[in-house]
């Protein structure tokens, strides 16, 4: 049996970080926060909202891009929507762009960010995960942000296994969230809130990992109770993970020389305010006759399918693509396809690039050049 002993693990996870801590575009390491140098909130919110849908590595450019071009809040919060929304093309859930958008807004207004996660939980499209990220990184405040990297360490560390039920699982995650919040209550003076929680999510991502766990380089390993069990990787014990459902549509995608036809999507709804090739609604079924709902009077030819995961079901998309005369009359905005491969969705993205790769002399690579 493992004692529980908070103090230890915290000392043990404290040296690994100044050693280990991962180099991330929007943070500040262990040693530079030593010499005084303190986190942006607007970059640890810009990075955790970011990070909310998507992997580092895909993170890190766009990370990089609105930093640049929108280096305070006050430069995101003047930006445009069109641009705001083109920039996020290929992060996923739109939803989230309008919801940072809006954010930077209300903040610059108020002149600045709420400094604890109660305040910050208040913002559109931070949840209670991302304003304790903030609140903990930003500001050192002793809350617990876990993510899917700490939980599993923390479910390892303590062996907090569950039946494998929808609700044995939820009783669980609220077992690793006390579990893990014990050690932010123990802090200790000398220690940064911010730190723990990085160290604990950089131990997940690259020692304590899904499958085949370092143990052997865990600074946590003598105190791990999952290891003195002998299997960690047993845990933790998530509910088995329920079918995707399916929803099928159209995208029609009219071309016009180097250029496709784009609508904007109404605000509200998936994809809400980005440019998409006109389309029919997604449904749960296969439509019987699909052409019906296509947008112009054109010669539409099939040129495939694509499939797209979104978290709550996953799209089957039949893509049409037809030539446009010149002088075409419609709703929407022609836009030369290089650009439009920019500024789409991925699931817009994959559609244009299905109709329009090597035809019309624009092969995909050349587009997406
Ligand atoms: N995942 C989410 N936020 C992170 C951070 N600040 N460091 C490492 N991984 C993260």
């Amino acid at each position: 049996m493992i004692a529980n002993r908070p103090k230890a693990l915290l000392t043990a996870l404290d040296s690994w970080y100044r050693r280990h801590a991962r180099n991330l575009p929007w943070r500040v390491g262990p040693g530079a926060r030593d010499k005084g140098k303190k986190p942006d909130p607007y970059l640890v919110w810009l990075s955790e909202v970011m990070l909310q849908q998507t992997t580092i590595p895909h993170a890190a450019p766009y990370f990089l891009a609105f930093k640049a071009r929108w280096p305070k809040v006050k430069d995101l919060a003047a930006a445009s929507w069109e641009d705001v929304s083109a920039a996020w093309a290929g992060l996923g859930y739109y939803s989230r762009a309008r919801n940072l958008h809006v954010c930077a807004k209300l903040v610059s207004e108020r002149g600045g960010f709420p400094q604890d996660a109660e305040g910050l939980r208040e913002l559109p499209g931070v949840g209670p995960y991302t304003a304790a990220a903030i609140a903990a990184i930003a500001f050192d405040e002793k809350v617990a942000p876990v993510d899917g990297n700490i939980e599993r360490v923390m479910s390892r560390v303590r062996a907090v296994g569950s039946d494998g039920t929808e609700a044995g699982w939820r009783r669980a995650k609220i077992e690793i969230g006390a579990r893990t919040q014990e050690l932010f209550d123990a802090l200790p003076e000398t220690q940064r809130a911010g730190d723990l929680a990085q160290a604990l999510m950089d131990l997940g991502a690259t020692v304590c990992t899904p499958k085949k766990p370092n143990c052997l380089i865990c600074p946590l390993a003598k105190m791990c109770a999952a290891r003195a069990e002998g299997d960690p990787e047993r845990y933790p014990v998530k509910a088995a993970k329920k079918e995707r459902p399916v929803r099928y549509g159209s995208a029609f995608v009219a071309v016009r020389g180097s250029e496709v036809l784009l609508v904007r999507r109404p605000a509200s709804g998936l994809l809400g305010g980005m440019m998409m090739p006109p389309g029919s609604e997604w449904r749960e079924t296969k439509p019987k006759d699909a052409l019906k709902g296509a947008p112009l009077k054109l010669t539409w030819a099939h040129v495939g399918e694509v499939r797209h995961a979104f978290t709550h079901f996953a799209l089957k998309l039949d893509v049409y693509r037809a030539e446009a005369p010149a002088q075409a009359k419609v709703a929407g905005e022609w836009m030369p396809a290089k650009d439009a491969l920019a500024a789409l969705p991925t699931v817009g993205r994959k559609a244009v690039l299905l109709a329009v790769g090597g035809h019309a002399g624009v092969t995909a690579r050349r587009l997406v050049s």
